[in-house]
């Protein structure tokens, strides 16, 4: 007889591959867990988008997730959260849905120089959860954000290091010139590119990945509803891209992560769902 749990799987999704930052924490974190991502690859990027088409969006994956029998939702991806995580919770009132919150209060509690720069989507920066946290945690503070334009595109396109690093370094050179402390990632995609981001932050700028936290907010949800998976449980993990070629998910995510991630297209399932 196997042990008790829940063994549906928990979904994640994100426009592109950034949730796979998430997602990796969740499967390290919780190796019984079985997962469902879903990038929505023919809408990417959502941050440039108004925050009533980014809810329409999340609501034809959400919905599709739902029809996949997930038990919880992870909405990895900081533009859905600021512009759909209400909705969705209102709309599924009975699943537990985990977001994306720019770690604005971590930042905070470290900051000594009471300077944050905050890389982000404009999508983020104009939703009431970052003005909301931010006058909740930093009202102390000089917060220098950046939108970012093309970044998501550029890493969801493999761009080569060197021509990253120059589109990065026009985004983290105001920080370093206002002497930021702490850097928040408020953007999924954007650890991806940790390895890139962190040479160009000067000493004593510490980098902040929110995935972690995310990954252990997971598993406080999962055991305060009883949702997690047997121990015992064997995981399956699978991978789903709104384009048609199933290499739009591989081929960043191998680049990336280095992960053998194997998707399937869904452009059609979606789009009835
Ligand atoms: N990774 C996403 C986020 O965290 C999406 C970025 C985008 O599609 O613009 O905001």
């Amino acid at each position: 007889m196997s042990a008790p749990g829940d063994a549906r799987p928990i979904g994640i999704f994100d426009s592109g591959i950034g949730g796979l930052s998430v997602w990796r924490e969740i499967a390290a974190r919780l190796p019984a867990e079985s997962c469902v991502y879903v990038a929505d690859q023919a809408h990417v990027p959502y941050g440039p988008r108004p925050a009533q088409e980014i809810l329409t969006l999340s609501l034809r994956v959400v919905r599709f997730l739902m029809a996949a029998r997930c038990k919880l939702i992870v909405v990895a991806c900081n533009s859905a959260s600021a512009a759909a995580l209400q909705h969705l919770r209102r709309a599924w009132p009975d699943v537990p849905f985990v977001g994306m919150e720019p770690a604005i209060k971590p930042a905070a509690a470290q900051s000594r120089r009471r300077v944050a720069g905050v890389l982000a989507t404009p999508a983020t920066l104009a939703g009431e959860l970052y003005r909301g946290t931010v006058a909740r945690h930093a009202r102390d503070m000089r917060i220098v954000a950046q939108g970012c334009p093309g970044l998501v595109d550029a890493i969801e396109r493999c761009m080569p290091d060197a021509a990253l690093t120059a589109l990065l370094e026009g985004f983290v050179e105001p920080m370093r010139d206002a002497d930021a402390d702490v850097l928040v990632m408020a953007c999924t995609h954007y650890p991806l590119v940790k390895h890139l981001i962190a040479p160009l932050c000067g000493p004593g700028m510490a980098l902040i990945d929110p995935a972690p936290a995310v990954a252990r907010q997971t598993a406080r949800l999962l055991e305060a509803h009883g949702l997690a998976a047997p121990p015992d449980a064997v995981p399956t993990h699978r991978f789903h891209t709104t384009l048609p070629a199933p290499a739009a998910l591989e081929q960043p995510a191998r680049h990336w992560l280095g992960d053998g991630v194997r998707a399937t297209s869904l452009g059609r399932d979606l789009n009835s769902a």
